[in-house]
């Protein structure tokens, strides 16, 4: 097969690229899922610019709440164009059809997140613009109608399993059919990796089932490098023991945070913008509650209270939170607190890119010609250690559109042909060995120690011997794996055979974010260690990067780029 770009992943990044694309390209999308299943459709609060509808706001103010809640590890010249882009990218949606919920007035309607501030961190401001608590389902929904409208086809229910190359040119990628369980060499012109991110590292995750970080393992086995994996968001609001997201949105309209007291905590965590502080310090928080006994019956959750907010404002701007707490926790929201307690949402590392989604190699980080990534699998990087809630979906379209215009100019320098691979890859070999695999190991099971493992000791709180345990122990889950055996032997729909491709990603991701952590003897954004409590910017201001090398894993650093906000102490 052949087309001139292939995007793997249908997520709003990589619907957004295609769209910009469609017109002036034969475009293919790949996805796991049917493309509206994609996990950009559980982003539920909102995406962020400085429209000032319902209060004044400058993009200034939201690059300034960005870098400081990124804890300085943001490249500020890529911060700068994503918030001044933002008005633009909103009103595109808007015109492309997305139904904004409304002010009185009738302009896009904006409420308060965690981190953003008027006027320098002085009090929250109204900056996420809003469609009721479903802002990434209905961004989805568009892209995708907009996606058939200009023609691009699409795989559902594909899988990569390998990158191509001719030389240091990325040329095509290996797919698995699902259905049918062939495979596909399809050889591009250009390659989008837009697949998401990797929570289902962790046994309580916010991330859907097909979060395992496939993207970023694949571009790690071919020698090219991982920035700032270490740094993982953990958002303070899942539904206690399952971590489906009740929405900062909550806190934004009103929503409080309160222990076995009663008391609302945040006040002493964070005494300018109490419950919307970032999520690293809001996390933090509850699990140091919960460590000094105030957990809600002493337990490991507390409460998040939004009785005060009433049945309407429930009903018309939190509707699907309230029926996840009804039918998941048991509880209606609009009369009784919620059980919360942090969940694995975010992934701020991933694929280093420039600004326009080039992929940049190990080797002196050069763009790979080809090859291209966007959206939570890519690290660009706006977040730096911590990523302020509603900056995503923001990030997805300015980025998923700038990757697009790079890969369409790249096309029309007319140089870009379709090139042959050197070799067929090795995927093929890998799904027949799998299939083939007799060994005593399940992957289940191995999936499970690894995730028990990395919530023990490398989540919300980190230290040097937690996190030399998890190597350990991680390098004997892998050499486990490679005895691993399937009882389905079967091509089609063979589940099992996808498990064993998912939890060989995990592995490899989990090892690369446990090596960074160890590396950063600091406490920046999400990174926090206990050993090393304090942020360090004499030894640690720069980005991490981890490559295989001919030793194993080796790792480099590289500046962050410093333009408007030099670092100061972060406070709220
Ligand atoms: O809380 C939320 O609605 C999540 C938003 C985000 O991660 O940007």
């Amino acid at each position: 097969m052949k087309h001139d770009v292939v995007i793997i992943g249908s997520g709003i990044a990589g619907l957004r690229a295609a769209v910009e694309l469609a017109a002036h390209a034969d475009v293919a999308i790949v996805s796991k899922v049917f493309p509206t299943r994609s996990h950009s459709g559980a982003a539920q609060g909102g995406i962020t610019a400085a429209l000032g509808n319902e209060e004044e706001d400058r993009w200034e103010w939201h690059m300034f709440d960005t870098v400081k809640g990124s804890d300085f590890l943001g490249d500020q010249d890529a911060i700068e164009i994503m918030v001044r882009d933002a008005p633009r990218a909103i009103i595109e949606l808007e015109h492309m059809g997305v139904p904004f919920s409304r002010t009185a007035e009738g302009t896009i309607a904006q409420r308060a997140f965690g981190g953003h501030t008027r006027d320098f961190g002085k009090a929250p401001v109204k900056r996420a613009c809003y469609a009721s608590d479903r802002t990434g389902r209905i961004i989805l929904d568009t892209l995708f109608e907009q996606s058939i409208k200009a023609g691009v086809q699409c795989y559902a229910e594909f899988i990569m399993i390998d990158l191509l190359f001719n030389a240091t040119r990325c040329v095509g990628v290996v797919l698995l059919e699902l259905a049918t369980g062939k495979i596909h060499a399809v050889h591009t012109r250009a390659l989008l990796l837009a697949t998401g991110g990797a929570g289902k590292i962790y046994k309580t995750t916010s991330n859907c089932f097909s979060n395992t970080g496939d993207a970023l393992s694949i571009v790690l086995q071919k020698g090219l490098p991982l920035q700032d994996m270490e740094c993982l968001q953990f958002h303070p609001t899942g539904i206690k023991g399952l971590g489906i997201l009740m929405s900062e949105a909550a806190r934004g309209e009103g929503g409080i945070l309160l222990n076995r007291h009663g008391e609302r905590f945040m006040e002493r965590y964070a005494p300018v913008i109490k419950d919307l502080a970032p999520r690293d310090i809001v996390s933090r928080a509850i699990v140091r509650e919960i460590r000094e006994g105030n957990g809600v019956g002493g337990s490991d959750y507390v409460h998040l209270d939004l009785t005060a907010l009433g049945p309407e404002k429930i009903k018309e701007r939190l509707w699907e939170i309230a029926s996840f707490a009804t039918i998941y926790a048991g509880v209606d929201p609009v009369h009784e607190p919620v059980p919360v307690q942090p969940t694995c949402h975010y992934i701020m590392g991933g694929i280093p890119t420039d600004v326009d989604g080039r992929v940049l190699g190990a080797d002196e980080h050069k763009p790979v010609p080809g090859l291209f990534a966007a959206g939570e699998s890519s690290c660009v990087s706006v977040h730096g250690a911590n990523r302020l809630g509603c900056n995503s979906l923001l990030d997805l379209v300015v980025f998923g559109r700038r990757a697009g215009k790079a890969i369409l100019s790249s096309l029309q320098d007319g140089g870009v042909t379709h090139d042959k691979p050197d070799s067929p890859g090795s995927g093929r070999d890998t799904i027949e060995k799998l299939l083939a695999a007799r060994g005593k190991e399940r992957v289940p099971a191995i999936r499970r120690e690894l995730q028990e493992l990395m919530t023990d000791h490398c989540s919300v709180f980190r230290d040097h011997r937690g996190l030399e345990t998890a190597q350990v122990k991680i390098t004997e889950l892998k050499h486990r794996y490679r005895d691993i055996g399937l009882s389905c032997r079967d091509r089609h729909f063979n589940l099992e055979l996808i498990e064993a491709l998912e939890g060989e990603h995990l592995l490899n991701c989990a090892e690369v974010i446990v090596l960074s952590a160890l590396h950063r003897r600091e406490s920046r954004g999400a990174h926090y260690r206990e050993d090393y409590p304090e942020r360090n910017d004499q030894d640690f201001l720069h980005h991490t990067l981890v490559a295989t090398g001919s030793g194993g894993m080796e790792i480099t650093t590289k500046p962050v780029q410093i333009t408007r906000f030099k670092p100061v102490a972060r406070t709220y």
